[in-house]
């Protein structure tokens, strides 16, 4: 059984996003899917310094590691974030910034896996998808060419919804 894990920025729009991608899943016999927030964890923001605090120390905070695990044993990921700023939400980003470096490769949490950007921001949206995607590839994961957004003006269709859900599915299941 392939393991899903839903990534949300947010306990917002962005985590009710995740929920329902999640119930599109919870119908699959073959996929186990689960969501998280990144708000339940609490991560300190990246430092160098800190960073060797922890190495000398040779323990990363449980928080850290968790969100390392949940990733690392991940066959596919699902983001829902905000834009912020024509950007990624610094939560997002810190997170990144960790597990690049509590891993032994940095690309570890990420390479060859398949990956789906979504997001309920705002306005478009869309500088957040195009900057995001840019760094999932630099990170070695397989970003697909379509996304989710909804936004306070428009929301996505049931049929488009569906169709970007289904495609993924097909896109990281058949490997
Ligand atoms: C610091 C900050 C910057 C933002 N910048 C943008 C932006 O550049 N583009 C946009 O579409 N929305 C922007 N927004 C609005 C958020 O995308 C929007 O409130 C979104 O719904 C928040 O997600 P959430 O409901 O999951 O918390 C910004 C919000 C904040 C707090």
């Amino acid at each position: 059984m392939k393991k899903l894990l839903i990534i949300s920025s947010t306990k917002n729009s962005n985590y009710d996003l995740s929920q329902d991608i999640k119930s599109y899943f919870d119908n699959k016999e073959d996929i186990s899917c689960s969501v998280i927030s990144l708000e339940e964890f609490d991560l300190p923001l990246y430092r160098p310094e800190l960073e060797e605090k922890f190495k000398a120390s040779s323990s990363f905070p449980v928080d850290i590691d968790k969100v390392k695990s949940f990733i690392v044993k991940s066959d596919a990921l699902i983001w829902c974030s905000p834009e912020y700023n024509g950007g990624v939400s610094p939560i997002l980003t810190n997170m990144i910034a960790w597990i690049s470096r509590a891993t032994d490769d940095w690309r570890e949490g990420f390479k060859d896996k398949h990956s789906l950007v979504c997001s309920s921001s705002g306005g478009n949206g869309k500088h957040f998808i195009e900057g995001f995607t840019l760094q999932l590839s630099y990170l070695g994961s397989k970003v697909m060419d379509k996304s989710i957004i909804k936004t306070k003006k428009n929301d996505i269709t049931k049929s488009d919804f569906d169709g970007i859900l289904s495609d993924f599915y097909n896109s990281f299941n058949k490997v």
